[in-house]
């Protein structure tokens, strides 16, 4: 299980550094084996910089990230386990070499001593795990292999670790609705393995796809989290409230989302507290005036 305990990441900021900025503030969840936890929240709310800390790449500045009640430590063992996938996929691949050299990479660091053969074996058992042609991508550089095919070798390549934790930070975000939906079964497929996934978006469509649970980032703080159902189907905080509004339906007319409403978390009127209130079992949420949140007058 994967337990974030009021972890923080303060950025130095400015050109002499004399300036923070706090891009994660107090954020406490957790994600067990086999369920999907969707990191939902605007550009800019810390969404990434929580999964960076997650994957050991960047450190925390105070709270508690464990695995397994182990702290992350980056290392070998460490990589085997938990493993990252981004928005960008061919940021990933050097194109002077072929595709399929993430493979070679892996096997180098983690299966040494696996023969050729095995080692063909597992690639191409876990190319078509992510659902593609190993005929058609293996071999191939990556200008010849489309992004959704690049983003799935790079899901291939996690699956060759013996992998309990995925950080999938706006994977689907660069590909077509079609492919999009690939994916995301991919992730459900995963998931019925026992693999853990946090899945960053800030598409409320996707997140309420495939997740159990769902954490709503705001400023670099949780306003709400829960069971997905929970949250979305009954949305207490005005952010997630105004994030569900924003969401456009394809048969009705456009109806521009009000601004937030009042509340006292995010109106910065001396609400300084990060606690979380749970209003229902698995329903949490940062106001202390609920049910009177969003309410601006009394
Ligand atoms: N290395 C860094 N140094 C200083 N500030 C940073 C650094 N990385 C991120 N930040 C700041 O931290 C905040 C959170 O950034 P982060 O990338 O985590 O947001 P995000 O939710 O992933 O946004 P997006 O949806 O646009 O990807 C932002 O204000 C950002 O400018
Ligand atoms: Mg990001």
């Amino acid at each position: 299980m994967l337990t974030l305990d009021h972890v923080t990441k303060t950025y130095r900021a400015g050109a002499f550094g004399g300036g923070s900025v706090t891009a994660v503030d107090r954020v406490s969840f957790t994600a067990e084996p086999g369920e999907v936890v969707s990191l939902i929240g605007e550009s800019g709310s810390g969404k990434s910089t929580i999964g960076r800390m997650i994957l050991g790449l960047t450190g925390v500045s105070s709270g508690s990230l464990t695995l397994d009640g182990r702290p992350v430590r980056p290392g070998k063992d460490f990589y085997r386990r938990v493993q990252g996938v981004f928005q960008d996929p061919f940021s990933c691949y050097n194109p002077v070499f072929r595709a399929d050299r993430v493979f070679s990479l892996v096997r180098r660091a983690y299966h040494p001593g696996v023969s050729d053969t095995e080692w063909a074996h597992r690639v191409e058992k876990a190319v078509r795990d992510v659902r593609l042609d190993p005929g058609q991508v293996l071999g191939r550089y990556p200008h010849q292999l489309s992004g959704g095919q690049l983003q799935r070798l790079l899901i291939a390549r996690a699956l060759l670790l013996d992998l309990s934790f995925l950080v999938a930070d706006e994977i689907t975000s660069m590909l077509d609705a079609s492919t999009r939906i690939d994916v995301l079964n991919l992730l459900a497929a995963l998931k019925e393995r026992g693999l853990g996934v946090l899945y960053i978006t800030h598409d409320l469509a996707l997140g309420t796809y495939l997740a159990e649970r769902t954490v709503v980032l705001r400023r670099g703080r949780v306003v709400e989290r829960g069971d997905t159902q929970k949250v979305f189907g009954n949305p207490l905080h005005p952010y997630t409230r105004t994030l569900l509004a924003a969401v456009p339906r394809l048969n009705t007319p456009w109806d521009p989302p009000q601004p937030l409403e009042s509340c006292a978390f995010h109106a910065g009127g001396g609400a300084t507290d990060t606690d979380l209130y749970e209003t229902e079992p698995d329903h949490f949420v940062a106001c202390a005036q609920l049910p009177d949140c969003g309410r601006t007058s009394a």
